[in-house]
C-alpha cells in the first residue's frame, strides 16, 4: 500500500469525480484509476461504487476512509515538521500569535518585559484564534501562541497559565451598574437581557447536544438560557453594542479597563465564571525564546501577585 494510492483514493472520496481528483493531484486519468485498482488489490475490496455518479464509496470504502485519512494527514504533518529539524530557529525574532482578548490583559507587559531582557530580540504579533494558532505553529508562521482553549494536537504542547476571573460588561445606566462592587451579580439576572455574543469559534469538545458558544455554555452549566443573543463580528463590537445600551456581556476581568465612560465591569457571583489563558508551543521544537517568555509571564504575574500554575518546561 502506498501514499501515492492512499492520495488518490482520498481525494476521489473528497471531490466524488475522478477528473477532479486527477487534476488536484496533477495526475493523468489512468494513473489515478491505477492506483485505486491496485489499493483494491491489495486490500482485497472494492473500496469504490463506480456505477453511479457522483462517484461514490462502498462500506468498505466509507470505512477506510474514516481511519486512513486521519493517519495520512498526520503522516503529512510528521513529515513537515521533521523537515523543520533542518532550520535553526532564529535567535533574533519571535513571532506571537495571540487572541484579541489577551492583548487587553497582560501581554504587552509580558513583551516589554522579555524586551528589557533581550533588546535585540525583534518580536512579531499576530492574531491567530485559539484554534488557528495549532496550524500557525505547525506551518511556522507562529513560534508560540497564547489563546483560551484546550486544543487535543499530538504536536502542540499547551502550557496552562491561568483562570482569569469574567466579568459582567453592563451599559453605565442600566439599574445593576449601581450595585456595590462587592456584591457580585448573578448570571439568571442576566438572563432577561441580550446576550452578546462575539466568540468565532466553537468551543472545542464541548458535550455535543449542549451550546458550543462559550458564554451560551457557561450558562447551560448553570441550568439557564438567554432569552435574547445577538452574534458580533467580535469583542469590539460586543462592547461597541454594550457601550449604546443594546445589551450586556461578559468578558475577561483584564478588559474592564475598555470604554469605561459608558460601560460598568461589575464581578460576578460565581467562581467558576473563568476564562483559562494557555501558552501554545511545538511540543518537540519550542523556539529558543520560549522558556525566556514563560519566565517574563511568571515575572508579571508575581509582580502583580496574580495566582498562576507554574510549568517547568523540559530541556
Ligand atoms: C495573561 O493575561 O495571563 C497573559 C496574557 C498574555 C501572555 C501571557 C499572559
Amino acid at each position: 500500500m502506498e501514499l501515492a494510492q492512499l492520495n488518490s483514493f482520498i481525494q476521489v472520496a473528497d471531490s466524488g469525480s475522478f477528473s477532479q481528483a486527477a487534476a488536484k493531484l496533477g495526475l493523468s486519468q489512468p494513473s489515478l484509476s491505477r492506483h485505486l485498482q491496485q489499493l483494491e488489490q491489495s486490500l482485497g475490496v472494492s473500496l469504490l461504487d463506480r456505477y453511479h455518479r457522483p462517484i461514490s464509496l462502498t462500506p468498505a470504502g466509507e470505512f477506510f476512509l474514516a481511519y486512513v485519512k486521519p493517519l495520512v494527514e498526520q503522516l503529512e504533518q510528521t513529515a513537515l515538521l521533521t523537515q523543520r529539524f533542518a532550520h535553526t530557529p532564529s535567535d533574533s525574532q519571535l513571532t506571537i500569535g495571540f487572541v484579541a482578548t489577551v492583548l487587553y490583559g497582560l501581554l504587552p507587559e509580558v513583551i516589554s518585559t522579555l524586551k528589557q531582557q533581550f533588546p535585540e530580540l525583534n518580536i512579531k504579533l499576530v492574531e491567530v484564534s485559539s484554534e488557528q494558532q495549532m496550524a500557525a505553529l505547525k506551518s511556522g508562521e507562529i513560534d508560540v501562541g497564547f489563546g483560551r482553549f484546550r486544543h487535543e494536537d499530538a504536536f502542540v504542547q499547551q502550557i496552562f497559565l491561568r483562570h482569569e476571573r469574567l466579568v459582567a460588561a453592563l451599559p453605565a445606566d442600566h439599574l445593576l451598574s449601581s450595585r456595590p462592587a462587592e456584591q457580585g451579580i448573578a448570571l439568571k439576572e442576566l438572563v432577561d437581557e441580550t446576550l452578546m455574543l462575539y466568540h468565532r469559534t466553537p468551543l472545542p469538545n464541548a458535550i455535543a447536544s449542549g451550546p458550543t458558544d462559550p458564554l451560551l455554555y457557561l450558562f447551560e452549566q448553570h441550568g439557564l438560557t438567554p432569552k435574547q443573543t445577538m452574534k458580533v463580528r467580535d469583542l469590539q463590537i460586543a462592547l461597541g453594542l454594550v457601550a449604546a445600551g443594546e445589551g450586556v456581556t461578559l468578558v475577561p476581568d483584564s478588559l474592564k479597563t475598555v470604554r469605561t465612560e459608558q460601560i460598568h465591569y461589575h464581578r460576578l457571583y460565581h467562581e467558576d465564571a473563568t476564562t483559562p489563558i494557555f501558552m501554545n508551543i511545538l511540543a518537540h521544537q519550542p523556539h529558543p525564546f520560549i522558556q525566556p517568555l514563560l519566565s517574563a509571564t511568571y515575572h508579571v504575574y508575581e509582580r502583580k501577585g496574580i495566582t498562576y500554575s507554574l510549568t517547568q518546561l523540559t530541556p
